[in-house]
């Protein structure tokens, strides 16, 4: 019975072009129970582009089960390399601050990795509700919620410590060229950078400073669109699986 519902559903994700339409047919007749008028319900949404996560509510992130709603960003696959390069990197005592935590999704995977405190930073309080209940879910005991702009809070300096940023990065002129899925439905507040679309993050590299943070080793998550910003200043620039310059990595000694 299933099987056929399954088949129809899958007819249908064809006829309005949904990308994928093999793989999340069953999740849908699954998610729906095989109730009929909520998969029609479902295939109306989707055409009018919502993400599958939004309306299903959650996704995965390195496995982890991990809620979404319109408050934060859906995380990218590519995302999960940077949780391989910070843990590539570390080495004894440390804090880790994760800026920029949105769903919390880097800062849980950290968070099954090492044992350290983990500071899951966000200057929006709703995205921060996520992460909540994130962090409930995924029962992670060694992280700490922070609303904070970006370093603006109260921690200890002499601490060793790992920076992991995922911050909005896209200069605010790209942000028209995004996919209507995107558009319409994540926050823009997560992803406009600013006019360069380096802003924050040159404002981080500034607070890392001069707040004299004891900096071991730290990774910026960008768009190829800003990498001249940090190619410029000799900041080590590394692809992402699609073969895009993704990542930045944060020496211990910072360039001049
Ligand atoms: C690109 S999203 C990344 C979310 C998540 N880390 C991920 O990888 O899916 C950027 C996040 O940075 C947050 N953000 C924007 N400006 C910030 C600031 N000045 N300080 C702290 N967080 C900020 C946004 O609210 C958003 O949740």
């Amino acid at each position: 019975m299933n099987e056929l519902l399954i088949l129809e559903t899958q007819r249908e994700l064809e006829k309005i072009n949904y990308p994928t339409p093999l793989a999340i047919s069953k999740e849908i007749v699954d998610f729906s129970k095989g109730n009929k008028s909520k998969i029609k319900e479902i295939l109306k949404r989707l055409s009018d582009e919502e993400p599958w996560e939004y309306i299903r509510g959650y996704t995965y992130f390195k496995g982890y089960k991990i809620f979404v709603n319109k408050d934060v960003l859906i995380p990218r696959i590519e995302t999960e390399e940077i949780v391989d390069i910070a843990k590539n990197y570390i080495e004894g005592n440390f804090q880790i601050f994760d800026i920029g935590t949105g769903s919390g999704c880097i800062a849980i995977a950290l968070s099954k990795i090492f044992n350290n405190d983990i500071f899951a930073i966000d200057i929006d309080k709703k995205a921060l509700e996520v992460a909540r209940k994130n962090t409930e879910i995924n029962n992670c005991k060694n992280i700490k919620l922070v609303n904070a702009n970006l370093l603006d809070f109260q921690f200890d300096n002499k601490i060793p410590t790992l920076i992991i940023a995922n911050l909005p990065y896209l200069p605010t002129k790209n942000i028209e060229k995004l996919q209507d899925s995107v558009k319409k439905y994540e926050p823009i507040s997560a992803l406009d950078g600013g006019e360069k679309g380096s802003e924050l993050y040159a404002k981080l590299l500034k607070q890392i400073k001069r707040k004299n943070v004891n900096l071991k080793f730290g990774t910026f998550e960008i768009d190829s669109s800003i990498s001249k910003y940090f190619k410029e200043k000799n900041f080590e620039i590394r692809r992402d699986c699609f073969g895009r310059e993704r990542f930045v990595i944060i020496p211990q000694v910072l360039p001049k």
